[in-house]
């Protein structure tokens, strides 16, 4: 939690312990600044990432290596939400749904046309709708709808009982968050929630090759608190085997 990956001595570290990595790391380096170069704004940037990861495998896109831990990491979203307060009648908004790792879960749970998912990325999107047909949820008639931004402008005022963003934040800049919490209360419901992981750091706060960001929990529930919104860190969450921490986040009444 201490290690700050832009440092030199951290890169060494690794290097010298995996050098494996070094050749896989040298070509995404080099990809992603062309990357960079060609999209300056950050969610088309991302959004070309997510198009060549994609292209390459949808489910190591979204940050599954193998189909089983595919399986095991939307399971674990999903159990974890239904343990915390997710319940069929409720709506759902999947913020950075990807290609419904958890989504066909939540869909499977919830009732008919209650769960929504955006995304960013059409090509992410495009392998959601192949994972709706594999797990034959045609009936449930969720919404997937890609999104330029975070405003929720397309969004009804207090309609979701449960947002929810795993691993987006991760790959967001501080102004995506920012967005992000600036409307997410219009769409929230009365006593509804809002739940996210992110990359945890206890030192400096930092990025690595505008993929991967970092942030402390202050910062997080102190931007929350700037747009009315309180967060708490949800300690049992950091006993699952996941590398992300998370937040719950709500409206006090
Ligand atoms: C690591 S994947 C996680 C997908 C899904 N939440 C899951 O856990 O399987 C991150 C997803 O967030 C999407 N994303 C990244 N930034 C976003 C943003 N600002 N708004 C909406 N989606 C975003 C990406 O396109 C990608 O599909």
């Amino acid at each position: 939690m201490l290690k700050n990956r832009t440092s030199l001595t951290h890169k060494v570290r690794y290097a010298v312990s995996n050098p494996a990595r070094i050749a896989p790391y040298l070509k995404r380096t080099a990809r992603d600044s062309w990357l960079r170069v060609k999209h300056p704004n950050h969610v088309d940037y991302y959004r070309a990432v997510m198009a060549s990861d994609t292209s390459r495998n949808p489910e190591a896109a979204v940050g599954s290596q193998t189909h089983d831990r595919w399986l095991a990491l939307g399971k674990m979203q999903f159990d974890y939400l239904s343990e915390h307060g997710l319940a069929p009648g409720h709506r759902m908004l999947d913020i950075g749904c990807g290609n419904l790792r958890a989504g066909w879960r939540f869909i499977d749970y919830l009732d008919s046309g209650h769960y929504y998912g955006i995304d960013i990325s059409p090509d992410i999107l495009i392998s959601a709708k192949q994972t709706l047909t594999t797990y034959g949820l045609q009936d449930k008639l969720p919404h997937l709808t890609i999104a330029q931004n975070l405003t929720l402008d397309f969004l009804p005022d207090h309609h979701f009982d449960v947002v929810h963003a795993h691993s987006v934040f991760s790959h967001s800049p501080l102004s995506v968050i920012d967005e992000c919490f600036a409307h997410v209360g219009r769409v929230l419901a009365p006593g509804g929630f809002f739940d996210f992981t992110f990359d945890r750091t206890e030192g400096t706060e930092h990025q690595v090759l505008r993929e991967d960001f970092y942030y402390r929990t202050e910062t997080l529930i102190a931007l929350a608190e700037k747009h009315g919104l309180r967060g708490r860190f949800m300690d049992d969450w950091e006993t699952r085997k996941h590398g992300q921490s998370k937040i719950r986040v709500d409206q006090p009444t």
